[in-house]
């Protein structure tokens, strides 16, 4: 599926991310599971840890989900006030100080944080430059704006085992790709699209391969995707199930299935004003 009109809506309908999307941590948690697997391993919240070595005062993690940022930062930077934000309030409970906040209208004084975080949220953000300048707005000068997303070539095995699996139930060759979440914001679109706030943009790319050797953590992070099962135009657990048959296949004959990954964080500074 591309950057249309009808793809953008889905991947940003506010109600649908905030009830079947992340209305609980569940499908985050089967997504982010996923990389447990992967060589070589990233300590994303470490990495983010060292982005934050000069920062002073408040951070805002916009767009928080199940709060694995959050309670990192806390953990080993006990001097900064860290503010969780998220518009999907199911997600939040449990995590404390959180604010159910949009990205697009942060509830934060101009100039007020030396960091802010949107890590893997900006591709749901209707109005991104909205969001991006709200970025560049609520921070300090000397602040920095801390970003993650994927590649548009990330996992695309994942890709072909879904419109595999999904050609296998319709009887055709190759089915309807999935709805494709960073397709709107990809590592390679995103600098551009924050260079309009922010003047210093540095990427750290986080290449990798994830390599299982039984099918559950696959068929897990495909399942993750439920919230937008009607929309696939095919049937959701059927497809589900050729895939996994499809992954088991995979592993008998190679020894283990692979996915290809390329994720990166960008690390933002010289909000203009
Ligand atoms: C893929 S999850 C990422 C969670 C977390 N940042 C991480 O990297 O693990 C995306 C999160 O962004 C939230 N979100 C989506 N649109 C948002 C918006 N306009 N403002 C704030 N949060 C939003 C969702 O509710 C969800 O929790």
């Amino acid at each position: 599926m591309s950057t249309q009109p009808a793809h953008d809506r889905l991947v940003t309908d506010r109600r649908l991310l905030s009830t079947k999307a992340y209305g609980t941590g569940q499908h985050l948690a089967a997504r982010q599971s996923l990389y447990q697997w992967q060589t070589p391993r990233h300590d994303l919240p470490g990495i983010i840890v060292n982005e934050l070595a000069g920062i002073e005062g408040a951070v805002t993690d916009v767009g928080c989900g199940n709060g694995r940022f959050v309670a990192r930062v806390r953990e080993e930077r006990p001097d900064l006030a860290v503010i969780p934000m998220d518009v999907s309030p199911g997600i939040l409970e449990g995590i404390a100080g959180a604010v159910v906040a949009d990205a697009q209208r942060l509830p934060v004084a101009d100039g007020a944080l030396g960091a802010v975080l949107a890590l893997h949220m900006l591709y749901h953000v209707e109005d991104q430059e909205q969001a991006v300048e709200e970025l560049g707005r609520v921070l300090a000068p000397n602040g920095i704006a801390i970003v993650s997303t994927n590649s548009r070539t990330d996992k695309q095995e994942l890709e072909s085992l879904w419109r595999q699996a999904a050609g296998d139930v319709l009887g055709i060759d190759e089915g309807p790709a999935r709805v494709q979440l960073s397709a709107r914001f990809t590592l390679e679109d995103a600098p551009e699209m924050l260079g309009a706030v922010f003047s210093d943009i540095r990427t750290i790319p986080l290449p990798g391969v994830i390599e299982v050797t039984d099918a559950e953590p696959i068929v897990a992070h495909l399942a993750s995707y439920e919230a937008w099962a009607d929309q696939m135009g095919v049937p959701f657990p059927q497809t589900i199930e050729r895939a996994r048959e499809r992954v088991n296949e995979a592993i008998e004959k190679s020894g283990a299935f692979t996915i290809t990954c390329l994720g990166g964080i960008l690390v933002c500074g010289g909000p203009r004003r």
